[in-house]
């Protein structure tokens, strides 16, 4: 489980301090996939860092599985722990070919060698990488360097995983690619040893698929709950900047002109099959 008490972050600027993150407590309970929205700047990438030890908090505690990440003689294990897939795939790549990068990190945790193969061809055909395999990554497309970057962080089959803003930059068909990696994640391991998974992501229709939803604004948690049931209020998501799914949207103006008879579960297309 992944838990935030009260945390708040600040940064430094020139002459003082600014607020980045604050008040935020939230849980994310093992087996659970929840999803976190919010406006450029309200701190989700911040909040990523938290969870995953990278940066300490300011004040407040993050918790990985009853691990403190401000105890430095933990940083290690809840690195490991809590696998980052960062919103700039750029920020993560150091390894002179695609399949010794996703290579990279199963060598740094000592994974033997014919297990390491294994993984890594795995990866490299989920993620259409195959054509790739020898190429340098600072020479793909964004969306390829995002593929990438998953890869990398998937064959470390780390406990918990975050995805920041996994989707920016990738086609349909990878996106599909992603979400049935997601729902196999979470097939394949039972509950005791499911992982949290967070999902980072400016689009609604992508929050559908988790069990919660999130949304930051200005560092402040200000909305939890079922995605279905938050994104029947518009105005909230509307105020700071956000939309619900178009068919939220849709079937709110059917409303509106007196069509009551459609209901929002004939409007709802799959979130990303169609
Ligand atoms: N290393 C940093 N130093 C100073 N300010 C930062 C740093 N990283 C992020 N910020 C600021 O913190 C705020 C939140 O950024 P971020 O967490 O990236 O938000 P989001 O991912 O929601 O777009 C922004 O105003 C950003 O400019
Ligand atoms: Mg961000």
């Amino acid at each position: 489980m992944i838990a935030t008490q009260n945390l708040a972050l600040q940064y430094a600027a020139a002459d003082r301090l600014v607020a980045v993150l604050s008040g935020v407590s939230l849980e994310l309970a093992d087996g659970e996939f929840v999803a976190l929205m919010g406006p450029n700047g309200s701190g989700k990438t911040s909040l990523a860092r938290c969870l995953n030890g990278i940066i300490p908090p300011s004040q407040g505690a993050v918790m990985v599985d009853g691990l403190d990440t401000r105890d430095v003689k933990h940083m290690l294990e809840i690195r490991r722990a809590v696998g980052l897939v960062f919103q700039h795939p750029d920020n993560q790549m150091v390894a002179p070919t695609v399949e010794r990068e996703i290579a990279f990190g199963l060598e740094n945790l000592g994974v033997p060698r014919p297990e390491m193969r294994r993984r890594v061809e795995e990866m490299l055909l989920r993620f259409d990488l195959l054509p790739y395999r020898q190429h340098a990554p600072h020479q793909l497309s964004g969306g390829e360097k995002q593929r990438v970057a998953l890869a990398s962080i998937l064959a470390m089959q780390p406990r918990h995983i975050i995805f920041d803003e996994p989707t920016s930059l990738l086609d349909h068909p990878s996106r599909v690619r992603l979400f049935e990696t997601i729902s196999e994640l979470r097939a394949n391991t039972s509950s005791a040893s499911a992982p949290a998974i967070l999902l980072i992501t400016q689009f609604a229709e992508e929050a559908l698929f988790a069990e919660r939803l999130l949304v930051l604004h200005e560092g402040r948690l200000i909305m939890q709950g079922a995605p279905h049931e938050l994104f029947q209020n518009a105005e909230a998501f509307q105020q700071i900047g956000l939309q619900p799914p178009l068919e939220f949207r849709v079937h709110r103006q059917l409303l509106a002109n007196g069509q009551a008879s459609v209901s929002l579960q004939d409007l709802l297309l799959d979130p990303i099959l169609q």
